[in-house]
């Protein structure tokens, strides 16, 4: 019997020692146990970090709908699989059976095959968190096309950046969304980002708001008619177990955004198995993750993982402060929630508030408390801890990433003692590695490093999309024979892990990843603008927030600074996004530069965080001066 459900400690070191020990065994005895597939692999795993290339049960077919919908029929078809919350706490929740899911996923597929969709086509899916939302991702997995999703917070330009880079042939979304008191125009957004994108033939459009939109001829259709006069029972197309599921992007520290590629076989396998322990689920339990499924949290914990255990999720249209400051809580009490799981930035926010907010509702059905995204501080760990657990919910703090496709490191709830701030152990199956600066790994306990991977999992990224070298140059040139993670950590004297953030120019503001290149590129489109740095400073509710240093042109000096901040955060919302937006920008007569050019950012790091007591050595700039002018001006 494999060891799908672990209960206690001891078993966790039990089950962990065999999954390093023998990682195929053990990952082949939970796949064949605890999955259907339509064929078994002929390898349960072969890798090479150097090319690099790897692939988990190779040879096998599945598909990921199968698991995550048909085989729940027989015993769970009138269970709910989607709870959906509305934006608006009068509008009535949906509860949406596995039986109901199938038909509405055969639906959805059945009218993306009419419209040309094909086996490892790109669907193109930007919706606000509406079951639509969930069940076009399942569609796409019914019929082998890759879905990529694009969080429905993102501009035009940064929609249009996304179709353009994977090719998609067609776009989902709907006519409008919800946001607490206000509506968003996202066919205009759509409309906006088509104007440039030749690959796209066919845009479906959801009703949602009842606004009034403009229709392209031959190529926008209202999707609720199709789905009328579509087939209900769709057969599943067969997948090879490394054939792609999705595409996701994410920010990197330099350049475009990377289009990481999860693979059918092992990204399923993973999620499950993760969902399982560390949220401890049972049977009747209701799950919710309060992500948006544009991020990987809501991929792999709103959608996949959950529906493989055959869980009933919740999918929450709104926002935690719509229509006051209660809504999660009046939630949890609404759906008897059982394990909650969400970002500190959230917790953050609400813990301003007023305790009424909380202490108005019954919390009990609470069990397990989870946390992602970003470090939670200590104040926001308690906050959460006394008021929303009451004490008696442990909080699984959660490290891991787009790129890793599941949960890497953290406690498993009523198993791992948990500490304040620390993600604890590595999951079953991951092995970490801190590596010093001149790439040996670091032994033993109480030390501080980078954070590699030395071993594959099920469900990590394979490639980026279009762009292996990348892929390669990003995470494996690093370290010889170890994925890199980009965060640094600190492993204490017990040798639980505490991820202490970014060691590259990624910043993680309100627990979005966002690259300081293509900021910094978006100022400097500014006419009046030279050149641009950005940092993150801390934050109290975003963990982090955006400062910027910009150096105007001479043709600029004499233009109003104030109109110019606008105008720059103006630029930025546009061709990014509003999450993108700098809390401050200094203007500066020029940049800290090393010698070889590169701008100093260690140096504007301390400076917008107000640590100036120890700038460190700053005699190898080319232009100290600019130092001392920098701090004296700073915000
Ligand atoms: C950060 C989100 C500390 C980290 C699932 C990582 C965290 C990046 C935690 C990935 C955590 C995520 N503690 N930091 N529990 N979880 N991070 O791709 O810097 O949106 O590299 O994936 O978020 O963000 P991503």
């Amino acid at each position: 019997m494999s060891n799908y459900h672990i209960k206690h400690l001891e078993e966790y070191y039990q089950v962990y020692r065999k999954s390093t020990r023998n990682p195929e065994g053990f990952w082949e005895e939970i796949a064949e146990e605890h999955f259907v597939w339509r064929k078994k692999w002929d390898n349960v795993l072969h890798w090479d970090f150097k090319k690099p290339e790897v692939k988990w049960f190779d040879g096998a077919k599945l598909n990921i709908t199968e698991n995550c919908i048909d085989r729940h029929l027989p015993t769970r078809g009138d269970k709910t699989a989607i709870l959906f919350e509305p934006n608006d706490p009068t509008e009535k929740p949906e509860h949406i059976t596995y039986r109901q899911l199938h038909k509405r996923v055969s639906k959805m597929a059945y009218v993306l095959k009419e419209k040309g969709i094909q086996k490892g086509d790109r669907v193109c899916i930007y919706l606000p968190m509406i079951p639509e939302l969930a069940i076009a991702l399942l569609a796409c997995a019914r019929i082998g096309a890759i879905h990529s999703v694009v969080f429905a917070g993102f501009s035009a330009n940064a929609l249009s950046t996304r179709i353009n880079d994977s090719d998609c042939k067609m776009v989902i979304t709907s006519d409008g969304s919800y946001r607490g008191a206000k509506t968003i125009d996202l066919k205009g957004i759509v409309d906006k980002a088509l104007e440039d994108c030749p690959s796209v033939e066919t845009v479906l459009v959801v009703k949602r708001i009842g606004s009034e939109i403009h229709m392209k001829k031959n190529r926008d259709y209202w999707i609720q008619p199709l789905l009328n006069e579509a087939y209900g029972d769709l057969v599943a197309e067969i997948m090879d177990a490394e054939d792609p599921l999705f595409i996701l992007y994410t920010s990197g520290s330099t350049g475009k955004p990377k289009g990481m590629v999860h693979t059918c076989g092992g990204y399923m396998v993973y999620t499950a198995y993760t969902f399982k322990n560390i949220f401890q689920y049972k049977e009747d339990d209701v799950f919710w993750c309060t992500a948006d499924i544009g991020w990987i949290t809501g991929h792999s914990y709103i959608l996949y993982g959950p529906l493989a255990n055959g869980a009933t999720t919740v999918m929450f249209e709104g926002v935690p402060s719509y229509p006051d400051f209660g809504r999660f809580w009046e939630i949890v009490e609404k759906h008897k929630v059982n394990q909650f799981y969400t970002a500190p930035t959230a917790i953050r926010a609400l813990a301003k508030e007023n305790l009424d907010f909380v202490e108005k509702y019954d919390l009990s059905s609470l069990k397990v408390l989870g946390s992602v995204g970003e470090p939670i501080n200590e104040e926001a760990w308690h906050w959460y801890n006394n008021n929303v657990g009451k004490k008696h919910s442990p909080i699984v703090d959660t490290w891991w990433q787009t790129e890793t496709g599941g949960i890497m490191i953290s406690p498993i709830p009523y198993v791992t003692p948990t500490t304040p701030t620390y993600a604890t152990l590595p999951f079953i199956g991951i092995q970490p590695a801190l590596m010093d600066e001149e790439g040996k790994e670091i032994q033993g306990n109480q030390v501080d490093g980078r954070l590699c991977i030395k071993f594959p999992w099920p469900s990590m990224a394979r490639t980026i999309w279009g762009d292996h070298d990348r892929y390669r140059d990003t995470y494996f040139s690093a370290y010889e024979n170890k994925y890199f993670t980009g965060d640094g950590a600190h492993r204490d004297a017990v040798g639980y892990y505490r991820i202490t953030g970014r060691v590259d120019d990624v910043i993680i503001v309100s627990g979005h990843n966002l690259g300081t290149a293509p900021i910094e590129d978006s100022i400097n489109e500014h006419p009046a603008v030279a050149e641009s740095a950005i940092v993150g400073f801390p934050h109290d509710v975003k963990g982090n927030a955006l400062y910027g240093y910009v150096m105007l042109k001479e043709t600029g000096e004499s233009r109003d600074r104030d109109n110019v901040r606008k105008e720059i955060n103006q630029q930025i919302t546009e061709q990014i996004g509003p999450i993108a937006k700098l809390d401050k920008i200094q203007f500066v007569s020029g940049l800290p530069k090393t010698r070889s050019g590169k701008i100093m950012r260690r140096i504007l790091r301390k400076i917008a965080s107000k640590e100036t007591s120890n700038l460190g050595d700053t005699s190898t700039l080319l232009n100290p001066e600019v130092v001392d002018e920098i701090m004296e001006n700073v915000l």
